[in-house]
């Protein structure tokens, strides 16, 4: 009865900085649901045979599964845990505009991602990539959305401080551009057929990454370096040029996904161009990123959170690097439908929006808590078997597209070369093993801070160098 009762006024809780609190918790429940749903599907594309006669555990439905719960549970979750931080305190405020109904859209998206994968489980799916969620699911995804820019902009509008640093704009940018690529590329709203259907889903499949993953994950990025470092941002004239030009580029580069599909030429051809543009923004986000590191890569040895955001920075440098590359009709004829694909999907929203949520968390927990994050030494675990994890898999789901991509192009029959492939698929489940394994050992140091009776309080500490 206490625990319900506990649970119920955290829920409706209008203590400022609860909300962050409560979706930053929510999210590390997801994350640790979402890798080992991962971790099932990686299991069933080794061992095809290892579940038999339970639908709901079949790949096609395990896979949408795994990648609903970390797109919306996880890092959905963890971002508006770390904007309901950022932005009351960029603007001046204690605790965001309405906190009690921060934790109700909190509580909206937890029903939202349990009922909407069920569903997914089940069977009830729209088929369409990372749009999978049915009819009365995205209704509430908007809802969900709605809320959150409500109470981002209200937050912002009525803070004292009325100059906007640049990460304001970013997650004000997410927070408004999401909700219209959602609406434009769910079938619940806009209905298309044959090919139509597949460029909306496509302009939606991709803006979820640009105009919502990377957009937030900037925004985020450019709060926490100059935290960790000490150092003011590098440029805040190249982070506008950067965000106005992720809008201007981003939009239009869906289309790429379906390049050998019959859709008109010239919507293929501003695609691919498009997609080679958005060096601009990546540029300006990756020169900020190194100028403002000047002279404080030392750090590093003992700063857990700032680890995690270099390698989320390197992470960004290789999957825009890779991204334009393979947008490229030559290139993306070769690599098409392979595990390179999967391996370049990993590289964005593990490596790079996974670890800056990481380096977040292990910043925003104990300033909203008050307590010293538990464990360094698990923080140091969860660093080295996510990035050894993630790396492993990259590597190996690269090898494996290559392997495959010449199967299909020399057109040596897909049963002689799909045997080839079960060593590439063993080394890609033991990387997710040491994945998962991460993730217990940070949710349980998480927990362990958050909830124990004996923890530590946070220390003064600026850069939050002393946090973990
Ligand atoms: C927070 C961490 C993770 C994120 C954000 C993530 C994200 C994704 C995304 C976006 C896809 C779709 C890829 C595509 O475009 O085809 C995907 C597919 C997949 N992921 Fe993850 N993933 C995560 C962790 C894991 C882990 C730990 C494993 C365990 C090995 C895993 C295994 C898989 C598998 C097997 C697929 C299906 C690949 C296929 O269809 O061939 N993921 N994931």
């Amino acid at each position: 009865m206490n625990i319900i009762q506990n649970i119920c006024s955290e829920l409706l809780s209008d203590k400022p900085y609860s909300a962050s609190r409560n979706f930053i918790i929510s999210g590390v429940f997801w994350l640790l649901i979402g890798t080992s749903l991962g971790l099932l599907a990686a299991a069933l594309m080794t061992w095809p045979d290892i579940i038999v006669n339970v639908p709901q555990m079949s790949f096609g439905r395990v896979r949408p599964a795994h990648i609903n719960v970390v797109a919306i549970g996880w890092l959905s979750m963890g971002y508006l845990g770390a904007y309901f931080y950022i932005l009351p305190v960029l603007v001046g405020r204690k605790g965001v505009w309405n906190e009690r109904l921060a934790n109700l859209t909190c509580l909206v998206f937890n029903l939202l991602v349990f009922t909407g994968v069920l569903s997914i489980l089940n069977g009830y799916t729209e088929a369409r990539e990372y749009a999978e969620l049915n009819g009365i699911f995205d209704y509430i995804v908007l809802v969900g959305l709605f809320l959150s820019g409500l109470i981002g902009f209200k937050t912002v509008l009525t803070g004292p401080e009325k100059k906007w640093y640049v990460s304001i704009w970013y997650i004000l940018g997410s927070l408004f551009w999401f909700p219209i690529v959602y609406v434009i590329g769910n079938r619940a709203f806009v209905a298309f057929e044959g090919l139509n259907d597949a460029i909306a889903g496509w302009f939606y499949g991709h803006n979820i990454l640009g105009m919502w993953f990377t957009v937030g994950g900037i925004g985020i990025l450019y709060y926490l370096l100059p935290r960790f470092t000490g150092n003011p941002l590098y440029s805040h004239t190249l982070s506008m040029i950067g965000f106005w030009t992720i809008g201007m580029f981003y939009a239009p580069t869906g289309t790429h996904h379906i390049l050998q599909s019959p859709v008109p030429e010239w919507l293929k051809a501003i695609a691919v161009i498009s997609s080679v543009f958005l060096l601009v923004p990546v540029l300006t986000v990756l020169t900020n990123f190194f100028m403002t590191m000047k002279g404080k890569w030392s750090l590093a040895a003992e700063h857990i959170p700032l680890r995690f955001v270099i390698v989320a920075s390197i992470g960004y440098l290789l999957t825009c690097m890779q991204g334009p590359f393979q947008a490229t009709r030559a290139i993306n004829w070769y690599i098409h439908f392979t595990n390179w694909v999967v391996g370049h999907a990993h590289m964005a929203l593990l490596a790079t929006f996974t670890f800056i949520v990481f380096a977040a968390i292990y910043y925003i927990i104990p300033k909203v808590t008050g307590r010293k994050i538990y464990s360094k030494k698990m923080a140091v675990w969860h660093f080295w078997l996510s990035l050894y994890g993630v790396a492993i898999m990259m590597i190996i789901l690269t090898c494996a597209g290559l392997v495959q991509a010449a199967g299909w192009h020399f057109a040596i029959p897909v049963d002689q070369w799909s045997v080839e492939m079960y060593p590439y698929m063993f080394i890609r489940f033991l990387s997710g093993v040491m994945i998962v394994l991460g993730q217990l050992i940070f949710i349980f140091n998480i927990y362990k801070t958050v909830f124990s009776k004996e923890a530590e309080p946070a220390p003064n500490s600026p850069t939050g160098i002393a946090f973990v």
